[in-house]
């Protein structure tokens, strides 16, 4: 038999590592012979850790498991399936996995992460097989007709960026990741750099043939030490199996890849500092133009997208532009990994075509808050997507029906509150947030962001609290429209949208104590 434990973060914060260990255990004092395999997660995060095993009838999940239940599973018969208060049956049928239209993680939590044989077995290489046959003008066509858009937030065409790019000559070029996943309630790109790492690979070898690109950087936030050691064995694996290299697959393209690890600044998330971080220069933002796709690493043009964009690439490929391009609404095409967190009863990853409503994702997926108290406020997008009220919630997971309603969807973390939350303090914090990860390249983020901060505090107490708003909306549109990046440029959402939808908690204390 075999039995599969997850080996992700998410899954080894809520005790896979003890689970693994007691039912290592438990084999050995039963004399029992089973294979453990360390996968991903699926994502469902309420059942983890969620054990699976491998029987005559399919696989089998229990979750979520804890150390102290291995012996209880063991007589329960847990290699052949048997019944157990944990037993959630063939997991492809729990309905949090059910409800899916997985394309990009089609095989995370279901493979061995660092074997390539089963990679290939279901599905992988395919699309890299069909690019490395074709002309790159073909590849870079059949992405922009997918109408895949970049997943890190800011949701650009990723086949127009590819074909800058590509129409730059230049010596020598450059694919670079952006794995500096910093976002609040965002775990998409770890989850797959740790479940399905060779996706990745794939999605930017790929990336490489059809931009004459042959080398590319991963640069992963050190706070995500398992993705990066996944990576950097998945690259000696695929380099030694000939899918990396200077005959990648055989073919005469070259292209390899190396994995960098962050220092843990915010900002380099931003693509021009992390840029500047990859070459070893302090972590802060250029001014654009020129464009990375034309001026990127090292001044070469450089395709910088990032992790579930490149790793959407591969699906692509394999199943044509057409095939992704059908699911979605609207200019958002395709499926989008949706984060689900904060205080939320069912937390995961729900990958999803684009046009769920917000309600349906919170109350119906996510089933509220995990507190029973009633959901006060949505954030989406990170700590710089604006906060959505309940009437908001017929909104569409779409990029242009979010800006409609001056918010983002980002890269599509989606954090929760009930209704003990203070907005005041939200926005306070978002302020606070800027003021401490500014590079300080730019006065609207590095010194708006401190008088944000003390002009919140005013309102909060009751000092000039009308003329202090007016203050507030005004440094707003400043570093809205001044700021070099989407940090001080963002940061005006989060803090408008709290003032905006939940006014109430802008007036101060004393009034709102007396209201109370
Ligand atoms: P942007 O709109 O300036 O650029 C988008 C991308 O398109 C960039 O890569 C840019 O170089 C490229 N581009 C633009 N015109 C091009 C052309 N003609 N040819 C080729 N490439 C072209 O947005 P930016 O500042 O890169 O990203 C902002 C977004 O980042 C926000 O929407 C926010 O949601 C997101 N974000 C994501 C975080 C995360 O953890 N994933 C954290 C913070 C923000
Ligand atoms: Fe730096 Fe902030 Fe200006 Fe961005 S907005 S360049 S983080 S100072």
């Amino acid at each position: 038999a075999t039995i599969y434990i997850p080996g992700d973060s998410g899954a080894l914060a809520l005790g896979a590592e003890k689970v693994a260990k007691a039912i290592a255990k438990e084999l050995a004092e039963r004399g029992l012979d089973a294979r453990i395999v360390r996968n991903g997660s699926r994502g469902a995060y309420f059942l983890e850790p969620m054990v699976e095993v491998e029987t005559a009838g399919g696989r089998q999940a229990y979750g979520p498991v804890k150390a102290a239940d291995v012996k209880g599973l063991f007589d329960a018969g847990l290699l052949t399936g048997g019944q157990h208060r944990l037993a959630l049956g063939n997991p492809e049928e729990i309905p949090f996995f059910a409800k899916q239209t997985r394309l990009t993680f089609a095989r995370c939590g279901i493979t061995d992460p660092l074997s390539l044989e089963d990679y290939e077995k279901l599905g992988g290489l395919v699309g890299l097989r069909k690019a490395v046959a074709m002309t790159p003008a073909d590849i870079v066509k059949q992405v922009t007709e997918s109408g895949l858009r970049g997943r890190g937030g800011a949701g650009f065409p990723t086949g127009i960026k590819w074909k800058t790019v590509l129409d730059t000559t230049a010596e020598r070029k450059y694919i670079v990741c952006n794995a500096d996943e910093g976002d609040s309630a965002t775990f998409a790109d770890r989850m797959i750099m740790e479940g399905d790492p060779f996706v990745l690979i794939e999605g930017m070898a790929i990336a490489g043939i059809a931009t004459g690109a042959t080398k590319g950087f991963v640069y992963i936030r050190s706070e995500y030490p398992h993705a990066v050691a996944a990576m950097n064995r998945a690259v000696s694996i695929a380099r030694k199996a000939g899918v990396l290299g200077a005959t990648v697959l055989g073919s005469p393209n070259a292209f390899d890849m190396e994995i960098r690890v962050g220092a843990g600044a915010y900002v380099c998330g931003e693509e021009t500092s992390l840029l500047n971080s990859l070459e070893g220069k302090r972590g802060v933002v250029r001014a654009k133009p020129p464009l990375p796709a034309i001026q990127g690493l090292f001044g070469k043009p450089t395709v910088i997208n990032n992790v579930i964009s490149l790793a959407s690439v591969p699906v692509i490929m394999d199943k044509g532009a057409e095939h992704y391009k059908n699911f979605g609404m609207g200019r958002s095409r395709g499926t989008i990994p949706i984060q689900i967190a904060g205080n939320v009863k069912h937390g995961g990853l729900f990958e999803a075509a684009f046009g769920l409503s917000l309600g349906e994702i919170v109350d119906g997926i996510g089933g509220g808050t995990r507190s029973g108290r009633p959901v006060k406020a949505v954030q989406v997008g990170g700590p710089l997507g604006a906060y959505f009220p309940r009437e908001l919630f017929d909104t569409p997971f779409d990029y242009e029906e979010f800006a409609k309603r001056d918010g983002l969807i980002g890269h599509a973390g989606i954090t929760v509150f009930d209704d003990s939350a203070d907005m005041l303090k939200m926005a306070r914090f978002a302020m606070e947030f800027c003021a401490i990860e500014s590079c300080g390249k730019c006065t609207p983020c590095r010194i708006g962001s401190t008088r944000g901060v003390e002009t919140i505090d005013k309102i909060s107490a009751g000092i000039e609290p009308e003329k202090n708003l007016e203050l507030v909306a005004d440094l707003c549109n400043t570093m809205k429209f001044g700021s070099l990046c989407a940090l001080g440029g963002f940061t005006p959402y989060p803090v408008m949208s709290a003032i905006k939808h939940f006014g109430e908690d802008f007036k101060p204390a004393p009034a709102r104590v007396a209201a109370e």
